[in-house]
C-alpha cells in the first residue's frame, strides 16, 4: 500500500513513523514533510492546502491512502475532493471539519444538543464585545472564531487584558479574517485532557487520554502555544471521569453529526476541562492533536493502518484496538521567540538515533546540505516511553539535554501535574 501523509509537523512525523511499522505499507510520501520525515519517507514539496496539486500527485503516484494531518486542508474540503475522485482519504469532509473551523458553529451545536461546555456569546462588533466583558468581568476567555493555529485564544485575567485581546483580534486583525468574529467564553477551572476518538459513519472508539501543555512557560505561565509537550496516561483523572466524557460528550456529538446529516469520519478530538461539575468541552478538533499524537501513537499497539481501513470501510465497531501499558512523555523544543516572531535557520546538533523507548519527532526542521536546521516555531518533540511516567519523563529530559540549537526553549515541567498529584509512581 502506498500512503501519502499531508502536513509538516511533529504529528505528521509520528503518523509517518507509525505507518512505517505496518507490514501493509510499501511506500510513504509526505507533503511537504520536514527534516526528520525525509529520513523515513519521500517528501514532496506540495503545500498542504494546495488541493489540486495534491490530487494530481495522489493520482499520478497511485496513492492507496491519504492521511490528513492539519486542520486547514480539512476545513477547505480536501476529503470531499479526493472522494469525488474515488481516492481513499482519512479525515472528515468540509462540513464535519466545521466543528474545528468555526468555534461559533461548534458552540451552537453543543448548545443544541446540550453538550456541556462553557457559557458563551459570539460578537462581530468590538464595542459590543467590550461592553460584554465589562459586564461579565474577569477572568474571561476571548477566542477568534476561525482557525488561528492554536494561538487565537486569550485567557484574560483582567478586564483590561480582555479588552486588549478584543482590540487585537477585531481591529488589528492579528489573526486575519479568523478574528472578524469572536467568541467570548466563561472561564473554566480544572485540569485539561485531550480525548481523541476514531470515528466512522456508524460508531466510534475512544483512544487513551493525554494532557497537553499550552502555555509557553513552566507553571502554565505566558501566552498559549500550539502545545509545549504532552503525556499519556493521565493517572490523576479517574476512568469514571473519562467514561462520563465519553457518555456526555463524545457519544452525543457523534449522534448530533448523524442528526445534522454530517457524515463524519476520521479522528475527533475533544479538548476538555475537568471542572467540579464534570468534564466540559473547551474545543473540538477535526484531526489528531499535536503534540498529543506524539504520545498516543507510541502507545498504540494495533496497526494504525488496520484501524484507518476499518474506519474507511465503516466497520470500526469490529476492529480491536490495543494500547500498551507503558507511559509516554513528549517534550517540545521551540525556537527563540515562539509563539511570537521566532528565528529560523539555526543548526541543530545532538539529535540521537531512535531506540525502542525514545524518538525525536521533528516539527519545524529542514535539512540543508546534510545539516538539520530550525525551520519553525515548534522545532522538535522529544518523546520517550517508560514503565511509568517518571521513567518516561526522565528518559525524555535526558534526551532533550543532548540536543542543542541557538535560542532553544522547552518547559521543564511536562507531566508534573500527574507526578505531583499522586505519590504512586505511575
Ligand atoms: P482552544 O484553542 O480553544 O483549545 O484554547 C486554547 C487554550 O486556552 C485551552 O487549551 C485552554 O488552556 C485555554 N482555554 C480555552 N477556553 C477556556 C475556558 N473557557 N476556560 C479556561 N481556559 C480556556
Ligand atoms: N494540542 C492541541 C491541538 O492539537 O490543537
Amino acid at each position: 500500500m502506498r500512503v501519502l501523509v499531508i502536513g509538516n509537523g511533529g504529528r505528521e512525523h509520528a503518523l509517518v513513523w507509525k505507518c512505517k511499522q505496518s507490514p501493509k505499507v510499501t511506500e510513504i510520501f509526505c507533503a511537504p514533510g520536514n527534516g526528520g520525515i525525509e529520513e523515513i519517507a519521500t517528501c514532496v514539496n506540495i503545500n498542504p492546502t494546495d488541493q489540486e496539486e495534491l490530487l494530481q500527485f495522489a493520482k499520478q503516484m497511485d496513492i492507496d491512502l491519504t492521511i490528513v494531518g492539519p486542520e486547514a486542508p480539512l476545513t477547505e474540503g480536501i476529503v470531499d475532493l479526493f472522494e469525488e475522485h474515488q481516492l481513499s482519504i482519512f479525515g472528515p469532509g468540509k462540513k464535519g471539519a466545521m466543528i474545528e473551523g468555526s468555534k461559533h458553529f461548534a458552540k451552537e451545536l453543543m448548545k443544541k444538543y446540550q453538550i456541556p461546555t462553557a457559557d458563551f456569546q459570539t460578537f462581530s462588533d468590538s464595542e459590543e464585545a467590550i461592553a460584554y466583558v465589562r459586564e461579565k468581568g474577569a477572568p474571561i476567555v476571548i477566542k477568534a472564531d476561525g482557525l488561528a493555529a492554536g494561538k487565537g485564544v486569550v485567557v484574560a485575567h483582567t478586564v483590561e487584558e480582555a479588552e486588549e485581546a478584543i482590540y487585537q483580534a477585531m481591529e488589528e486583525r492579528v489573526f486575519g479574517e479568523a478574528g472578524s468574529r469572536i467568541v467570548i467564553e466563561e472561564f473554566l477551572e480544572g485540569q485539561e485532557i485531550s480525548l481523541m476518538a476514531f470515528v466512522d459513519h456508524h460508531s466510534f472508539q475512544p483512544m487513551v487520554i493525554s494532557q497537553d501543555h499550552k502555555p509557553v512557560f513552566d507553571g502554565d505561565q505566558g501566552p498559549n502555544t500550539g502545545g509545549m509537550g504532552a503525556y499519556s496516561p493521565v493517572p490523576q483523572i479517574p476512568d469514571s471521569v473519562v467514561q462520563e466524557a465519553i457518555d456526555r460528550i463524545l457519544n452525543p456529538v457523534i449522534q448530533a453529526f448523524q442528526k445534522e446529516q454530517i457524515r463524519y469520519r476520521g479522528v475527533l478530538y475533544a479538548g476538555l476541562m475537568i471542572t467540579k461539575q464534570g468534564p466540559k468541552v473547551i474545543e473540538f478538533n477535526a484531526r489528531f492533536g499535536d503534540p498529543e499524537t506524539q504520545v498516543i501513537l507510541p502507545r498504540l499497539e494495533t496497526d494504525m493502518i488496520d484501524i484507518i481501513q476499518a474506519v474507511l470501510e465503516n466497520r470500526l465497531q469490529e476492529q480491536e484496538i490495543h494500547w500498551k501499558n507503558e507511559a509516554a512523555v513528549c517534550v517540545v523544543l521551540t525556537a527563540e521567540g515562539y509563539p511570537r516572531d521566532y528565528r529560523t535557520g539555526d543548526p541543530i546538533t545532538g539529535i540521537p538515533e531512535p531506540t525502542s523507548d525514545q524518538i525525536v519527532f521533528h516539527a519545524g526542521t529542514k535539512k540543508f546540505e546534510q545539516q538539520i536546521r530550525t525551520n519553525g516555531g515548534r522545532v522538535l518533540g522529544v518523546t520517550a516511553l517508560g514503565q511509568n511516567l517518571v521513567e518516561a519523563r526522565d528518559r525524555a529530559y535526558q534526551c532533550v539535554k543532548k540536543i542543542s540549537f541557538s535560542g532553544s526553549h522547552y518547559r521543564t515541567d511536562i507531566a508534573a501535574k500527574a507526578l505531583n498529584a499522586s505519590s504512586i509512581k505511575r
